[in-house]
């Protein structure tokens, strides 16, 4: 089995290429940061690196050889602290990575999937809610995840299954900077054996922790004008 993950140098796209490489698949892994891959071949010099940055569409590498799962990991956050002075480079950058590049790498490589292979989005449990701070971050995860359910529908018929990972918070370099209370916050082993094992179900969606995603899904029950108010008094 062969699998290809991007952002493989950091977090969860790093302990999940660990993980596949340790359960004999091969794994191709995609990050800019050389020294983190070439970390990764000492470890398990089976891998293969892809080294560019996923923004850059000249920069997408065909694949000589067919893959069975394609994990579109890298992402990155960065919150708007001022909405009434619109940071609109932060804006692009944010939704540069986490959605238009998933175009990209969708474009380059998704015809390299074996018929009855997948595609894994990793997107966010942010996306569900309307968070502070997060204009980018989460308008960037709403519109990935609905990407994923579209791509869902459209894909079934060709024999490729999708997937949609919604994470809550994993404690990785990503969410290092976060300088707020991180509520069931898990380490990245943990969040490595929900994707995997979800995969391994073929979940369409795969949202973790169970508790912190129930109660996600029931404050977006809420009537919008309930949500506001509370989300006004947080500190986020
Ligand atoms: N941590 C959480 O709590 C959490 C929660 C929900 C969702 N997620 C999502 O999970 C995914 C992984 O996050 P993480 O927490 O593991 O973050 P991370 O530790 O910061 O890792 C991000 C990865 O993305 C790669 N990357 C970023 N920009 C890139 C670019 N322009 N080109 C190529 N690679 C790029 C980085 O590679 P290089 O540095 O080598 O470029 C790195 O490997 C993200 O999509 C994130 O939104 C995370």
């Amino acid at each position: 089995m062969r699998v290809l993950i991007t952002g493989a140098t950091s977090g969860i796209g790093e302990r999940l290429a660990l993980r596949y490489a340790k359960q004999g698949y091969s794994v191709i892994a995609c990050g800019r940061n050389q020294n983190k891959l070439d970390s990764l071949c000492n470890r398990f010099p089976a891998i293969e690196t892809l080294s560019f940055d996923l923004t850059h569409y000249g920069e997408y590498p065909s694949l000589e050889t067919e893959i069975d799962l394609l994990i579109l990991n890298a992402g990155d956050c960065e919150y708007i602290d001022d909405a009434l002075h619109f940071d609109a480079k932060k804006f692009e950058r944010i939704i540069n990575i986490n959605l238009i590049a998933i175009g990209y790498a969708l474009e380059k490589w998704l015809h390299r999937i074996k018929r009855g292979g997948r595609v894994v989005l990793v997107s966010s449990s942010a996306g569900l809610l309307p968070l502070p701070r997060a204009e980018a971050y989460g308008a960037s995860k709403a519109a990935l995840t609905y990407l994923a359910q579209t791509l869902s529908i459209q894909l079934k018929p060709h024999g490729l299954c999708v997937s949609v990972v919604l994470p809550g918070f994993v404690d990785t370099p990503l969410t290092k900077k976060n300088t707020f209370d991180m509520p069931m916050l898990i380490s990245t082993e943990e969040a490595a054996s929900e994707i995997i094992h979800g995969i391994e179900k073929g979940k369409f969606e795969i949202s973790f922790p169970r508790r912190f995603i129930f109660i996600m899904k029931v404050l977006k029950l809420l009537p919008l004008s309930a949500w506001q108010k509370l989300a006004t008094r947080m500190t986020l």
